[in-house]
């Protein structure tokens, strides 16, 4: 089955790809709206106390399935669960995927006009109000939107196409710790900004009557969306993992840096919004509105920003090529297809629908379903139903299912490690894991 696998060249190979896909517009375009919409503090507790019992768990059960079967998660499934329909559960994750590049590529698409305007010395001498007109009528032009979404995914699939991202990786190896120390100097900007004491008290101290419970579904399904959780994406990784990799520790050293990086965003954006008098629950437009006053008043300004921008590139596409690598990994290896066939496969069916998703806000806007247009649709599908549900369906099976002696050796690496968290580990899987889909299952047909 597993002919022509490519592999990761080092270790530090596999864990900077992994990081290169949890990394991205989740943490910096989406973990401070998110919280901006719920209240700040108490929906940032949620989310850690979601890493902790579940992220983290979610993510060593997609790594114990991965590296054990060396295989994309339906042919993980057959071989694990021999003559049982198991499998099927692979293709729910391969539609949470689809829906994810989706809409995805469309706030890539708007990195790449905000990456225009501000080389082109666009996004400086206006107002914060200003800010937010420049990005309505952005979004309301179909065809900056389609074009930029669509150049952004024929780059996607040009690497995709070449096989295991060599080139991406060594570049993503230079480009995720410059993102991180471009954005403690942006942090330290912010902490200096008028007010901004008021930002920092809206996301360190807690106020739960702004939360619903609709928001802590919203703060796990942004954990999920964050560690690139629930969509097999990490079965797909971990199954070139090395024998010698500590799952364990890797788990908690991604999800932590991964965490870093969206708080380091939110310490950035929210004592701007309250300096620039504006509002944090904005939704999907807050970052895009906020940042061209952030870079106006820093010196350098116009540095800072295209930087920042080309940054967020690269960690924008290190996350894409990670979700449609699921896509093509599993056309190759279970409809037998070329990488170049199941490329092209994906590449067409993903235009169609960002496509769709990027007209949702212009041409298609009155297009809703349940009140969301097409992009906020596919958005929310896929991290508070998809990524959620596929993540514990995981979580359970490992827990409940997988034969103990599978998760010993891959955590101890046959015995040669040490693994103390065992227990924590097997309780989060059997007992919150399951608390939290019937949870979950309650809030979305709306009995609580
Ligand atoms: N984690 C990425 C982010 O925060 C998004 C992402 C990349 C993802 N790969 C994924 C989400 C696979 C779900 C599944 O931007």
């Amino acid at each position: 089955m597993s002919k022509k696998r490519a592999g990761f060249a080092t270790r530090m190979g596999a864990i900077a790809a992994t990081v290169g896909s949890a990394v991205g517009l989740g943490n910096i375009w989406r973990f401070p709206y998110e919280a901006g919409q719920n209240g700040g503090g108490a929906f940032i507790i949620v989310y850690i106390a979601c890493v902790a019992l579940l992220g983290i768990p979610v993510m060593l059960s997609e790594f114990i399935i991965g590296r054990s079967t060396h295989s994309n998660m339906k042919g993980a499934l057959r071989q694990l669960v021999p003559k049982s329909k198991v499998y099927l559960m692979a293709y729910v994750c391969i539609l949470g995927a689809l829906l994810v590049v989706s809409f995805y590529s469309v706030v890539c698409g708007w990195v790449i006009e905000y990456l225009v305007q501000a080389a082109s010395g666009n996004l400086t001498g206006h107002t914060p109000q200003e800010y937010t007109t420049i990005f309505n009528n952005f979004i309301g032009s179909p065809s900056r939107t389609v074009l930029w979404t669509l150049l952004f995914l024929a780059i996607n699939f040009a690497v995709l196409m070449r096989g295991v991202q060599k080139g991406i990786e060594r570049i993503s190896a230079i480009m995720m710790p410059l993102l991180f120390v471009i954005l403690i100097v942006f942090c330290i900007n912010s902490l200096f900004l008028p007010d901004a004491h008021k930002g920092l008290a809206f996301m360190f101290s807690p106020d739960f009557s702004q939360l619903t419970w609709r928001g802590v579904v919203d703060a796990f399904g942004q954990a999920f969306m964050s560690l690139s959780l629930g969509v097999s994406c990490l079965i797909t990784y971990a199954s070139y993992y090395k024998d010698d990799t500590s799952l364990t520790k890797d788990a908690v050293v991604i999800a932590a840096l991964d965490s870093l990086v969206a708080f380091l965003a939110g310490i950035v954006i929210f004592p701007a919004v309250f300096s620039f008098g504006m509002q944090p629950e904005a939704g999907p437009k807050l970052v895009f509105e906020i940042l061209p006053s952030v870079f106006e008043q820093m010196a350098g300004g116009y540095i800072w920003a295209v930087l920042f921008f080309v940054l967020l590139f690269f960690a924008s596409l290190t996350s894409t090529i990670s979700i449609s690598e699921i896509l093509i990994m599993f056309m190759m290896e279970e409809r037998g297809m070329t990488r170049q066939r199941a490329t092209w496969v994906t590449a067409l069916v993903t235009v169609v629908l960002a496509v769709l998703c990027a007209l949702s806000f212009n041409v298609l806007s009155s297009l809703k379903v349940c009140g969301m247009n097409l992009f906020d649709l596919f958005n929310y599908l896929s991290s508070n139903v998809f990524m959620l549900l596929g993540g514990l369906f995981t979580a359970v099976f490992v827990g409940w299912f997988l034969d103990r002696r599978i998760i010993t050796e891959q955590l101890t690496n046959k015995g040669r490690l040490n693994v103390p968290v065992m227990n924590y580990l097997m309780f989060c899987l059997r007992y919150v894991a399951p608390v939290a889909v019937v949870f979950i299952f309650l809030q979305l047909v709306g009995i609580i």
